[in-house]
């Protein structure tokens, strides 16, 4: 069975990953650094519009990615300054259907999903990528990719057959009006993903599943939503705001405005 979190073996294999460096970084995990959720918490928070801060089953849940899944939330570390230049977080999930039921609900059914796995004894098979954040300033230098390799190394090193991730394709947000279904199969003469953030998951051996049209769920009253974006909705009906991926819903009658993330399953073999 591969453990969740601490056996002896389990230490050793991912200590292995620990002690790599990357780019002339340093690379840690929770483990190494017990409060890594806190000493992350402001680049986590740097990284996202406000809206995307206030999904329901995130607040609930990433903190404690830290406590219960160490060997799955790594840093990059500057060897000299020890800031924190980027930050990579997973999940191990016992997943044994084929990878084109993966559900809609992506992001939000992947980080409680591995919770309830841990919580039922179930053995983990995949790996779910749940963030890569590089630092502003550190950005445009290659070291998403190697952030992924990372991730995956984690996973193949505790036996896991795959690395699942509900991408948040990042130029999504320039084309709000488009359907995620037909996004995400927008190519370059070069064959490769239109979208940045695909691309670096492509080269490194992914392929699309399918679209995850419901991967992050974020209700608010009409104020939070307000406050969360800096516009005024005076209207009821569908908005286009920045950093959305889609259009939000306004219902001025219910005090309700509602953001559904569409992400995209992809899906990397870790046993090839
Ligand atoms: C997405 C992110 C991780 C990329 O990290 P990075 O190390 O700067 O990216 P890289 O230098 O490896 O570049 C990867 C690709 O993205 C492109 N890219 C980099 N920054 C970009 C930006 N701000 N907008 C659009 N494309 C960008 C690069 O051109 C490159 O594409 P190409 O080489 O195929 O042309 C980083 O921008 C980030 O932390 N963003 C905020 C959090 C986020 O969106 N995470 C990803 C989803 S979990």
């Amino acid at each position: 069975m591969i453990p969740y979190c601490s056996s002896d073996s389990h230490i050793e294999r991912t200590e292995k990953v620990c002690r790599m460096t990357i780019e002339n970084y340093r690379l840690f995990t929770a483990r190494d650094i017990p409060d890594l959720g806190e000493k992350t918490h402001v680049l986590t928070g740097s990284a996202w519009p406000e809206f995307m801060l206030q999904d329901p089953l995130a607040n609930e849940y990433f903190g404690r990615l830290y406590v219960e899944f160490p060997y799955y939330q790594f840093v990059l570390m500057h060897p000299e300054t020890e800031e924190i230049i980027a930050l990579g977080n997973s999940i191990p999930l016992a997943w044994d259907r084929p990878a084109e039921e993966l559900p809609d609900e992506g992001w939000d059914w992947a980080i409680a999903q591995g919770f309830r796995d841990r919580e039922a004894g179930l053995t983990p098979t995949v790996q779910c990528a749940l963030q890569v954040v590089v630092k502003d300033g550190w950005q445009g230098n290659g070291l998403s990719a190697s952030m992924v390799r990372t991730m995956k190394s984690i996973g193949r090193r505790v036996g896991l057959s795959a690395l699942i991730a509900p991408v948040r394709p990042n130029r999504k947000c320039d084309y709000p009006l488009t359907p995620m279904e037909r996004y995400v199969h927008w190519r370059r003469d070069d064959g490769l993903p239109f979208d940045p953030w695909m691309r670096v998951h492509a080269r490194l051996g992914a392929e699309v599943i399918r679209p995850c049209m419901r991967a992050m769920y974020i209700p608010g009253t009409i104020a939070d939503w307000e406050s969360w974006t800096g516009m005024t909705f005076p209207d009821s009906g569908r908005y286009v705001i920045p950093k959305a991926l889609v259009p939000i819903d306004i219902d001025r009658d219910r005090d309700q405005g509602l953001y559904v993330e569409p992400n995209v399953w992809m899906r990397h073999p870790l046993n090839e």
